[in-house]
This record gives structure tokens, sequence and C-alpha cells, in this order.
């Protein structure tokens, strides 16, 4: 499975959205955060924008939901016009339910874990994922250190997908630039979220170029 970059909207310029989202048109999702002010300490876009970006996009829309009650607002933003959906699984009621009522929508169903869950607490929910995002920061905020401890997580759950000949997408995002993205997709990792290392770049598409490449010289060697 070739390597997708997922760039990060929420170090854009809101003023001018459209245009710094056509910028990245060489990716391969528009990563669209979601923040509600009590999942994570922030705030930043809800439906009615989510909806906008959907028709403006070239790119499909990934989007990463840090919000409370996923059970409700995930189908919602699938409605929206998001290709995926990732809800938290420290939000979620029911996480089956969720990735069901994505699935029959025709969209794509993802989990997220923050730093302090355990990886143990997804794997038994591979089955029915398309995804699995595993957060390298604490979600809420762009251009946080990037966490190596939780390289292994991703490790843990690409055996797990082998083992059970899932063709499961693992997703990291925070802290991830040139630097970084190496030890991820060694680890398993094939979609990569950056939000200030593309959006901080004069050349946003320079720069997705540039991360790609380490990516898939990493990624044929595995
Ligand atoms: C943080 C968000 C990330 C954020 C990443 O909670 O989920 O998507 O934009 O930003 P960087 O790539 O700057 O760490
Ligand atoms: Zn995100």
């Amino acid at each position: 499975m070739a390597i997708q970059i997922a760039p990060s909207i929420l170090s854009a310029d809101f003023a001018n959205l459209e245009r710094d989202i056509l910028e990245v048109a060489d990716a391969d999702w528009l990563h669209v955060d979601v923040m509600d002010g009590h999942f994570v300490p922030n705030m930043t876009l809800g439906l009615p924008v989510v909806e906008r970006i959907a028709q403006v996009s070239p790119l499909p829309i990934d989007a990463h939901l840090m919000i409370d009650d996923p059970d409700r607002w995930a189908p919602r933003y699938a409605e929206a016009g998001a290709a995926s959906v990732t809800f938290h699984l420290e939000a979620a009621r029911d996480p089956r339910a969720i990735a069901a009522d994505l699935h029959s929508l025709g969209k794509r169903a993802s989990c997220a874990i923050k730093p302090g869950t355990p990886v143990e607490d997804v794997l038994p929910l591979i089955d029915t994922l398309d995804m699995v995002l595993v957060m390298t920061v604490e979600p809420g905020f762009g251009g946080q250190s990037f966490m190596a401890d939780m390289v292994p997580k991703l490790t843990t759950l690409r055996a797990a997908a082998e083992a059970a000949g899932r063709d499961l997408r693992l997703q990291t995002d925070g802290g991830i630039a040139r630097a970084t993205i190496g030890t991820v997709v060694e680890a398993g990792c094939d979609v990569v979220v950056a939000g200030s290392a593309i959006y901080g770049a004069p050349d946003r598409a320079g720069e997705i170029a540039a991360l790609r490449e380490l990516a898939e010289a990493v990624h044929h060697h595995a």
C-alpha cells in the first residue's frame, strides 16, 4: 500500500482557507481537525464549515473528531461530506455502532487513541475499522513535539492487522516532519498527517513531495 499524506488545515490560514486547501492538492487526504472545547481544550470548526470545505476541496476529507459524543456526531460529519471519519475511542460509547453507522453511509471508519490510551484498548476493534489513528501528541494544538514513545503502538497494530489479515490503514498525527516521518512509516504507519511542517513551509507542494519521498524510501525497505 502506498504511503498517503494528509495535510492538516489546522495550520492553514483560516481567512484564506480555499487558497490554502488548493495549495496542498498533491497530497492524498485533507485532514480537518474538529475540536469542541470539551474533549480537548481548544475549538476549531464544525459541521457547516466541513460541508463547505468538502465542496471546494480537490482531496477527500479526512475528518478528525476531537469531540464528545461521537456516537451522535460522527455520522453527521460523514453526511457533511467527509470520506473518512475518525472518532476518539476515549469519547465513544459504542465504537462498533459508530463504525457500522459510517459504513452504512458508504464512508471509512477510523478510531483514534490519545497518548495515554493503551493500544490494547483498540485492538479488539480492528476487524470493524478501516484505519486507526495513533496520536503522537496530546490532541488540541498544532506545532507540538513528536512523542517517540508512541511508536511501539504502531508496531503492535501493524502486527495485529497482519495476523488478522486486515487491510488496516495506520495513521499518525502530531509532530510529523522530515525528521520524524521515517520512524513512524518504518513502524507500519501508512497515512501521515502533517500540519505545521507543511503549512509552515514556504513551498507547500515541495514539502509534501519531500515528506512523501522520505516515507517511500523507508516503506519500500520495510
Ligand atoms: C492536533 C491535531 C493535528 C495537528 C497536527 O490535535 O489533531 O492534526 O494539526 O499538527 P502538527 O503536524 O503541527 O503537529
Ligand atoms: Zn488531527
